[in-house]
């Protein structure tokens, strides 16, 4: 019997893999301007920090971990999502001296016990990032005007950037005790997960998507109308810098996130070619969580971007996936694979990516194999050839075809490949 992979979780294969190499160097490249400096955080944590941080009411705690014992009896999960490691590490290592700021980013695999569809799997893979130490809207606009830049930059146009303020711990609890009241008095026209929820978490039924919850919802309290000064002036400081800057946004009053430890600022980018699973990135402040985890009072915000929604976006964006370029040593005859095998070494040293048949084939599979190899050069090699220590090459995509010697092809190579004289 043949053994398949586990459900939710994908193999990732060669041309999909170069779009995902290309969206990492862009992360990589546009958050190391903005000082984001590079953290490798480990998949499996003790069960208790998702618990703690995540919030033991959310789906994610309540059903969607991966959680095992280990060989000790000690309770463990495979990660589902970067902050809680990413502030566990902050606390644990003391990143950064009292008051100072720390800019971190991650590109990694999480889990979640999800029911997998297109766009949503059990393993899947973000690129996150997380600030420590700055409280000010400065800190929440430049996170969003980098983000934007980062789509940009990786060819994504389209996105809308969706906006909410869920207050802080001071003014919240008036609003949820608010909307509580409210749902509690129309609590016979709510579905059933909803009517669960009004006790323990009312802020959920904003964002069912049931018609009739929908309907009671929509003229339930709004969370911006019960911001404190201080949260209301924050939310205008970022709402400012935005406009300014000319990212476009949209208040959306009904976005509640699947994470407990929002504080203020919250965000999400939705791409409508997506589908129903239409959130490529998410975010907000949580200017708790680290206290609550056992560090000193710091304020942070941060967010992730799904791997796989996004490469969706970069491919329908970008067409055909890049050719790899390089050449491809076609060898006619067991005598040329002998002679060729030594030079695709000292190409491939070089840096150019070369191929080579190590069975006897026809010219013209040779040929058609080179093609879907997306190779920009092929250097023919037969017996007449071998003869003369010559290779016939033809660049691809002008079709042009010239005879080089086989101890030039090297430099030659390098000449045409990568711009250089060889010394
Ligand atoms: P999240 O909204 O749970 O937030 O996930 C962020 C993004 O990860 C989503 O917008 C989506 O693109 C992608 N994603 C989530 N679940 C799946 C899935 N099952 N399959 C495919 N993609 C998925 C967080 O994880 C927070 N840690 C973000 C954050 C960072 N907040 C503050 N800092």
């Amino acid at each position: 019997m043949k053994i398949a992979a586990i459900k939710g979780f994908n193999d990732i294969l060669p041309e999909q893999a170069a779009v995902w190499r290309h969206i990492e160097s862009v992360f990589h490249r546009v958050l190391g301007a903005w000082g984001y400096g590079e953290i490798r955080l480990p998949l499996l944590e003790y069960t208790e920090l998702f618990a703690r941080s995540i919030g033991g009411e959310t789906d994610i705690v309540e059903k969607e971990m991966y959680t095992f014992s280990d060989r000790s009896g000690r309770s463990l999960t495979l990660r589902p999502e970067g902050t809680a490691s990413m502030v566990r590490a902050w606390v644990q290592h003391t990143l950064g001296a009292p008051a100072e700021v720390g800019k971190f980013r991650y590109v990694g695999p999480m889990f979640r016990y999800e029911r997998p569809q297109k766009g949503r799997y059990r393993q899947f893979y973000q690129l996150g990032a997380e600030v420590f130490g700055d409280e000010s809207f400065y800190q929440d606009a430049e996170m969003l005007i980098m983000l934007a830049r980062f789509f940009h930059e990786v060819g994504v146009e389209g996105t809308k950037l969706h906006l909410n303020s869920l207050g802080c711990q001071a003014c919240r609890p008036h609003y949820r005790d608010e909307l509580q009241h409210f749902l509690a008095d129309r609590v016979d026209r709510l579905c059933d997960d909803c009517r669960r929820r009004v006790p323990q978490n009312p802020l959920r039924a904003l964002d069912c998507k049931q018609p009739a919850c929908r309907e009671v919802v929509a003229v339930a309290p709004r969370i911006l109308d019960y911001l404190d000064a201080p949260c209301r002036e924050h939310f205008a400081g970022v709402t400012r810098l935005l406009t300014a800057a000319g990212v476009e946004y949209e208040i959306d009053q009904f976005m509640v996130r699947g994470l407990d430890y929002y504080s203020r600022t919250t965000f999400e980018f939705l791409a409508g070619e997506l589908g129903a699973q239409n959130a490529v990135g998410a975010g907000g402040r949580y200017d708790n969580l680290v206290a609550e985890l056992g560090g000193r009072e710091t304020p942070a915000i941060g967010f992730a971007v799904g791997m796989e929604r996004l490469a969706m976006l970069v491919a329908t964006a970008a067409g055909a996936p890049p050719t790899e370029g390089g050449v491809a040593l076609t060898a006619l005859g067991a005598p040329a694979i002998e002679r060729l095998f030594p030079l695709q070494q000292e190409l491939c040293a070089a840096g150019i990516r070369a191929l080579l048949n190590y069975r006897e084939k026809s010219l013209k599979s040779l040929l058609k194999k080179a093609d879907r190899d997306g190779v920009r050069y092929v250097l023919i090699v037969g017996d007449q050839e071998l003869e003369r220590e010559e290779a016939t090459l033809r660049d691809m995509s002008t079709g042009e075809q010239r005879t080089v010697l086989l101890t030039e092809v090297v430099p030659t190579m390098r000449r045409m490949i990568h711009g250089r004289q060889d010394n």
